[in-house]
């Protein structure tokens, strides 16, 4: 059993050469268990022929608004209706300027307009076109309108130009497709909100080849921002060296160092929302230009340590301090009296609290998590859950914190 055994997907192929990808798409749905009907644009049908995405879909590729016998078989409404979810892949600039202008001049177009829920928008396309500020502006209205955008990415263009503008891979439009049918897309309670999430390790080199680190997978971080960004929160992910993809959608910006992590913290800033769920390194070596040599005498280098500067307590008391600062507490026993005074110490909000060391139990690397949310009146002692779940738990919780505020300060004025 797969997310999607069982689920019906709308895939919409707009025109772009990244097309291609979309029919690795169709065959990891099918995979899955799941059944794909697909809309070819005009545009798309350059790329891709119908011939071969029903081939995948076994299916009839849909491609004409005005065709009689689709029309009495499966209306452009059904279409859209019976998906469990809509994915746009690639989506065209024109495509998205369709959607942001509420057209229906063809059966893709008028599928997402009499569609009743948000879609998937994979964009495609020439960087220049990407950064174009009318594109810019069709995507803000479309996240308004509670679409979530995934992509696109930085690289080589088939154009030959170098820039944002790539789809993303099939795999992680998978991944995204999944993430949608796990739990329906949250309403968009945060858009308009910004948020800044530290994942991951810090490296701290010692010399040109060696480094301290930890074993932070960044897998609690990245899903933090991926159910920030569901929820309609502009993201910027800061996160140091994982083996995970950057999460769909999120402005994800890469460092090695605990000084580095905090540079971009600060840069983000203002923020409406913090996270800290970054492992930073507490030390960081006085590092040596050249590579430490064996001395030929068994005697080990000392390696002298300097403090790391503290992101979490930065953050919480900057003259920009976001609305609402989450920071996490590793601990090994005396889980929440340490994190209230962890709380305390740093001036966050709130502290999610884990053991990270408990009968043997692994929680580095792994799926799962079990924490202690704790403010500095309640302590909440939440079920083990997956790192995903908890990520949506929290950023319920933030949405009820900042509900809480705005009451507040509405009943003060
Ligand atoms: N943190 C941070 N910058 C640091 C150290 C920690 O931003 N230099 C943040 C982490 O992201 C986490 C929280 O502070 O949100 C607590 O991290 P933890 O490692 O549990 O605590 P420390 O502050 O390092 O304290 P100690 O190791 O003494 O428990």
């Amino acid at each position: 059993m797969t997310e999607v055994t069982d689920k019906s997907v709308l895939l919409i192929i707009s025109g772009g050469i990244a097309a291609y990808k979309s029919l690795e798409l169709i065959r990891l749905i099918k995979k899955g268990g799941g059944s794909v009907r697909c809309i070819l644009t005009k545009g798309g049908e350059q790329f891709v022929t119908p011939l071969s995405v029903s081939a995948l879909c076994e299916e009839q590729a849909y491609t004409d608004l005005w065709s009689l016998k689709d029309e009495t078989e499966m209306g452009h409404i059904r279409l859209s209706r019976e998906a469990d979810v809509i994915i746009i892949a690639p989506a065209s600039a024109n495509l998205i300027a369709q959607m942001a202008q509420g057209r229906a001049d063809d059966l893709a177009s008028t599928a997402l307009l009499a569609s009743d829920k948000p879609a998937l928008i994979a964009p495609a396309m020439n960087v220049r076109m990407w950064e174009n500020p009318a594109t810019k502006a069709n995507i803000e209205k479309l996240k308004e309108y509670g679409h979530t955008i995934i992509g696109p990415t930085e690289g080589d263009m088939a154009c030959g130009e170098y820039g944002m503008g790539r789809m993303l891979e099939p795999e992680e439009i998978f991944v995204a497709i999944t993430g949608a049918l796990e739990q329906p897309l949250p309403k968009k309670k945060l858009t308009g909100k910004t948020a800044l999430v530290t994942s991951g390790p810090t490296y701290e080199a010692i010399d040109p080849v060696r480094f301290i680190g930890n074993r932070s997978s960044g897998k609690q971080g990245h899903a933090i921002a991926t159910a920030l960004q569901q929820a309609g929160a502009d993201v910027t992910l800061v996160t140091g060296p994982v083996n995970i993809p950057d999460p769909a959608g999120v402005k994800t910006i890469h460092i090695q160092t605990a000084a580095e992590m905090l540079k971009a913290c600060e840069d983000t800033l203002p923020a409406d929302i913090a996270v800290c769920a970054a492992a930073v390194s507490d030390w960081a070596p006085k590092q040596h230009e050249q590579k430490i040599k064996k001395r030929g005498d068994s005697s080990a280098p000392n390696i002298e340590l300097s403090e790391n500067p503290d992101i979490l307590k930065t953050i919480s008391n900057h003259k920009n301090r976001p609305e609402i600062v989450i920071g996490f507490a590793a601990e090994t026993e005396n889980l929440e009296e340490n994190g209230q005074a962890k709380l305390a110490k740093k001036g966050c909000d709130i502290i999610l609290a884990n053991l990270v060391a408990q009968d043997g139990a692994e929680v580095f690397g792994t799926d799962q998590n079990q924490v202690s949310c704790i403010t500095a009146s309640a302590v909440d002692n939440w079920a083990p859950m997956t790192k995903s779940a908890i990520a949506k738990k929290l950023t319920d919780t933030i949405i009820n914190a900042l509900n809480q505020t705005e009451t507040l300060k509405s009943a003060a004025e």
